[in-house]
Parts: structure tokens; C-alpha cells; sequence
């Protein structure tokens, strides 16, 4: 069984400076590594709501956390933070957020929701499968431009013109399925090439950030921010690429400004966490603090 190792555990809890008996958000529960952690922190009062849209989420914060009273799950998209905040009358009372961004291992590793280039499985990557399309979906309708277009914005992928091409063209043979027959595909274009990475690594990042609308989902939780923290709350965002964490910088460059936040830290996994855990590589997390 897959299993999710959390990332930068002890710098998030470090930046959140979480007290005992304080009110607490964990935007992403994942598996749920954030979550125990706060909540050792907050010793048995305060309480700890936690957010997922997936369902697996849920289920294992259903199933593993069921014995914590001050524990409080809400399968819901964490870009309802603000209306969420105001029907439970807790903004301005908020202590910590955190936003620990993009997929879990276990979504990624399990080749039924559609995530990975590495494994067959049908070509979903919806985070909520119950909402939205499914990629395979969106690829069979999307015109040509349209698609060029999301693997550009969102994946920064050089050939996405010859990719998207290539998609239309194959699609009239027969529909684009499942994750073989897109990476496949993505493979055979010739174009520029990353010694590093699966050419189709930053067409699959391109589409799952597309198809579950991720960076506007991390807009409007960042645009609740400001409401939901009391004076001196703290937020921590961790992000996995350059897309996310300048959505970020932004963010707290003009909330700077506005007086809302103070930015107090950024900082990057030590080479220890990034030799026992790879995914860790490319994180970056944001400390900032309301502003009083
Ligand atoms: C990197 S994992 C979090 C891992 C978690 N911190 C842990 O230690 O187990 C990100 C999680 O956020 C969830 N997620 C991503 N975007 C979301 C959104 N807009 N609303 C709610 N959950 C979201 C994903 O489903 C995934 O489970």
C-alpha cells in the first residue's frame, strides 16, 4: 500500500507555532502526516479542521482519526474557505492554515485515478472524481490551440504546440484513453527534450493542474487568508513548483504592502529529507503572519 510521507513536517509545525488549545486548519489532509502532527500540538483541546476533495482522503481521516474529538473533517475544495469560514462563524478566529499543495503518493502511486505517466490506468486525474471532467474527457473535445495552451501555461512544456497537434490527430484514429497511450504519444513527438525528466512528465502536471483548476483553487483559499487568521495567525504554504510558490510570492508581496501579512519565512528541505524522501525535492514552504 502506498503510504504519504509528509514534507518539511518539522518546519511547517515550527512556522505555525501551534499552542494547545488553538483553532487550527489543515487545508490538504492527504494521509493525514500535517494533521496527527497538529494535533499533538493542540493537546486534546483547540480543534483541528481538515480539508480534502478526495475521497480516499476522507475515508482515512474517517477511519483513522475518528477517535480525536477535537478533530473536524470537511470533504470540500479548499478554494471554499472563505463561505466555509462564514457559515461556521470562525473568521478572524482562525489560529493556523496550512496548504500543503498538489497530489498525495497514494493518488499518484494508484494507476486507477490516472495521475502517473509510469503506470497504465485510465486517463482521470480528477482529485474529486465526482466533480468535474475526467482528462480523457477534456482531450477528446479540446481544440487544438486550447490544449497547446494548458500545456504551456500550466506544464512550461516547450513542445506543447507539436504535442497538441499530435493529440488532435491521434484522437481522430481513436480516443485517448488511458495514461500509456497519451505518455506514449508525448514520447514519440520529437521536439526539445530534458535529459532529466519523462517527456511526458510536464503534459501530465499540465493536465492535472488544468483539469482540477488547481491554481485557482490556491487563489481563492489565499485570497480567504486574510479573513479567516486572527491577528498574529500564522499561514504556511508548501508548493511543489514555480507556478504554485510564484502565486505565492505574489500573494504576500502585495498583502506586504496592504498590511495584512508579514512574509517571515521561506524555506527548502534539507538534503537529508531530500535523500530519504525524492518527492520532497522541490518543495518550497512559505511562513507569513497576520498581520494585527
Ligand atoms: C500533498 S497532499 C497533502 C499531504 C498531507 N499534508 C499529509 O501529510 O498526508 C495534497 C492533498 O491535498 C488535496 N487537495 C489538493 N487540492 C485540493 C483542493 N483544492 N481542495 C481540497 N483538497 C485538495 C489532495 O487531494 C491531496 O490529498
Amino acid at each position: 500500500m502506498s503510504v504519504h510521507r509528509p514534507v518539511l513536517l518539522t518546519e511547517a509545525l515550527a512556522g505555525l507555532a501551534v499552542r494547545p488549545g488553538a483553532t487550527v486548519v489543515d487545508a490538504t489532509f492527504g494521509r493525514g502526516g500535517h494533521a496527527r502532527a497538529l494535533l499533538a500540538c493542540l493537546q486534546e483541546r483547540g480543534v483541528l479542521h481538515a480539508f480534502d476533495r478526495d475521497p480516499q482522503a476522507a475515508a482515512c481521516a474517517w477511519r483513522e482519526f475518528a477517535g480525536a474529538a477535537n478533530f473536524s473533517f470537511h470533504r470540500r475544495n479548499f478554494a471554499e474557505l472563505a463561505s466555509w469560514a462564514a457559515e461556521q462563524g470562525l473568521c478572524g478566529g482562525i489560529d493556523a492554515v496550512l496548504l500543503d499543495l498538489g497530489v498525495s503518493s497514494p493518488q499518484l502511486d494508484d494507476p486507477q485515478r490516472g495521475f502517473s505517466f509510469t503506470q497504465d490506468g485510465p486517463l482521470d486525474m480528477r482529485m474529486d472524481p465526482e466533480c468535474g471532467r475526467p482528462a480523457a474527457q477534456w482531450l477528446a473535445t479540446a481544440d487544438e490551440r486550447e490544449i497547446a495552451t494548458v500545456l504551456w501555461r500550466f506544464g512550461e512544456e516547450r513542445n506543447s504546440r507539436r504535442i497538441a497537434r499530435r493529440i488532435v490527430e491521434a484522437r481522430v484514429r481513436a480516443p485517448i484513453t488511458t495514461t500509456r497511450q497519451l505518455a506514449e504519444l508525448i514520447a514519440a513527438v520529437p521536439g526539445p527534450r530534458s535529459r532529466r525528466l519523462h517527456p511526458a512528465t510536464r503534459s501530465f502536471q499540465a493536465i492535472r493542474i488544468f483539469i482540477n483548476d488547481e491554481l485557482g483553487a490556491l487563489a481563492q483559499a489565499l485570497d480567504a487568508a486574510p479573513a479567516l487568521l486572527a491577528p498574529g495567525g500564522r499561514l504556511a504554504v508548501i508548493s511543489f513548483h514555480s507556478l504554485e510558490d510564484r502565486l505565492v510570492k505574489r500573494f504576500l508581496r502585495q498583502a506586504r504592502q496592504q498590511g495584512t501579512f508579514g512574509h517571515l519565512a521561506r524555506v527548502f528541505p534539507q538534503p537529508a529529507e531530500i535523500a530519504d524522501n525524492p518527492r520532497a525535492r522541490s518543495a518550497v514552504l512559505r511562513i507569513a503572519e497576520r498581520a494585527g
